[in-house]
């Protein structure tokens, strides 16, 4: 698989051949494919989706999808997939990072639960995930069938070989593994740390962007595809599957990165978090975070997101008679954060990079009292930037429910909510 070439776009309709001559003309699946190949169909969306929203791509493949021995269940212990009896709690929650493996631990291995809500079955919530690892996934190769994946590496680069070609990503960048397509993860750095956002739901897509006009936020043009890239070989290989909340495994005599060429607009896809275009106040306030909306994953209730990916980028603050940083709020909303790189402007310390938090339904939660002072004392005669910073938020319109192994991990910080004990009473009421 030589190719990391990539096509620009998003959820265009894409057509890709590593030999040329392979994708038929004026169909899509002949009576013989070039080059002695097979033609299978890979749907994303129900077949009678509208025409905007329906996906689905065209593989021309050495060998198709269904050879493979039969799947048994794979022992993952730290992969947790039902998330409709777990404890939860309204306290605010927050972790170190997840420390980095010490024996060999390929990226599937290294998926750790932090929690989640919904369930794949009914095709709604989300899983949420870390991952740590120290090694490439040699003659393993993986595929969910729960959802979507959205990869967000914190430390350590990735080289997703998938069905469709390779993406390569680094920190400041994601990816996204569209349900069903297999692939392999390498990790260049030799070892490597994230999180991952499992979409049950809708497609995530790029949002409206109503009043701000035809540019703005994440731009088409910058999603990136990957040509079609394969490998021809056999061995004893092993398939990997999440299925319904669990792992499976079957074994594989051939590598089932064996596409061709393919066409349509149901890929991977990765994108650059560098290249938001960040908008804010340039009067007094600070809008609301969803200004700050990547991508987002539709619920049936319009204006209510299954899954809503926002980022916290370098950004210049200039809004007067106002208190800059990320107010104090309690939203209906819950939100998982992390920290892909520098520092976040609602927190003096404690949320490092590859750290994590979670505010549920109607948390409080906010700046710390350090934060609250500096800000409150702040000079606005003139801008402030943000240069060093890359937060991020996976928030849903289901509570999380933090799994069992994160609520009582040696990492989760026992003393979080003492970041804003020392918020004193300001009040001063007129004497009179
Ligand atoms: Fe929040």
């Amino acid at each position: 698989m030589l190719s990391n070439a990539y096509q620009t776009g998003f959820g265009n309709e894409f057509a890709t051949e590593a030999v040329a001559g392979t994708l038929p003309v004026g169909r899509n699946s002949p009576q013989r494919v070039a080059h002695g190949l097979y033609a299978e169909q890979l749907t994303g969306t129900a077949f009678t989706a509208p025409r905007g929203s329906n996906r689905r791509s065209w593989l021309y493949r050495i060998r198709p999808a269904a050879m493979h021995g039969e799947f048994t269940p794979f022992a993952q212990p730290h992969l947790h997939g039902d998330f409709s009896h777990a404890a939860v709690s309204p306290n605010q929650l927050r972790w170190d990072p997840l420390p980095l493996p010490t024996a060999p631990t390929d990226f599937v291995e290294g998926l750790y639960t932090m929690g989640g809500n919904g369930s794949p079955e009914a095709h709604a919530g989300t899983g949420i995930h870390m991952y740590a690892a120290n090694a490439d996934m040699r003659g393993r190769y993986f595929y969910n069938a729960d959802g979507e994946l959205l990869i967000v590496p914190q430390q350590g680069r990735l080289k997703l070989r998938t069905e469709l070609g390779v993406i390569d990503i680094e920190p400041q960048q994601i990816a996204v593994i569209p349900r069903g397509v297999r692939f392999a993860v390498e990790l260049p750095d030799g070892q490597a740390r994230g999180y991952v956002c499992e979409n049950f739901g809708a497609l995530l897509k790029l949002p409206d962007l109503g009043p701000i006009g035809s540019n703005g936020l994440a731009n088409p043009r910058d999603f990136e595809t990957p040509v079609a890239a394969y490998e021809d070989v056999e061995g004893q290989f092993e398939l990997v599957a999440k299925f319904q909340g669990r792992l499976w495994r079957a074994d594989i005599g051939h590598s089932p990165l064996d596409v061709v060429a393919w066409h349509g607009n149901y890929a991977p896809y990765r994108y650059d978090l560098r290249h938001f275009n960040t908008i804010g106040s340039i009067s007094y306030d600070h809008p609301d975070p969803s200004i700050f909306l990547v991508l987002h994953s539709p619920s049936d209730t319009p204006g209510t997101s299954n899954l809503d990916f926002v980022i916290f980028p370098p950004r210049w603050l200039v809004a007067q008679n106002t208190f800059r940083p990320p107010w104090f709020h309690r939203n209906i909303a819950s939100e998982f954060m992390g920290l892909i790189h520098g520092a976040y402007d609602a927190k003096a310390e404690g949320f490092v990079p590859g750290g994590a938090s979670l505010h549920n339904c109607m948390t409080g939660h906010g700046p710390d009292a350090a934060t609250f002072d500096k800000a409150s004392n702040a000079d606005l005669s003139r801008p402030d930037v943000i240069t060093e910073t890359m937060a991020f938020m996976f928030e849903t319109r289901g509570v999380i429910r933090p799994t069992e192994q994160a609520v009582n991990a040696p990492h989760r910080q026992r003393d979080y909510q003492a970041c804003w004990s020392g918020l004193r009473s300001n009040f001063t009421p007129p004497k009179g």
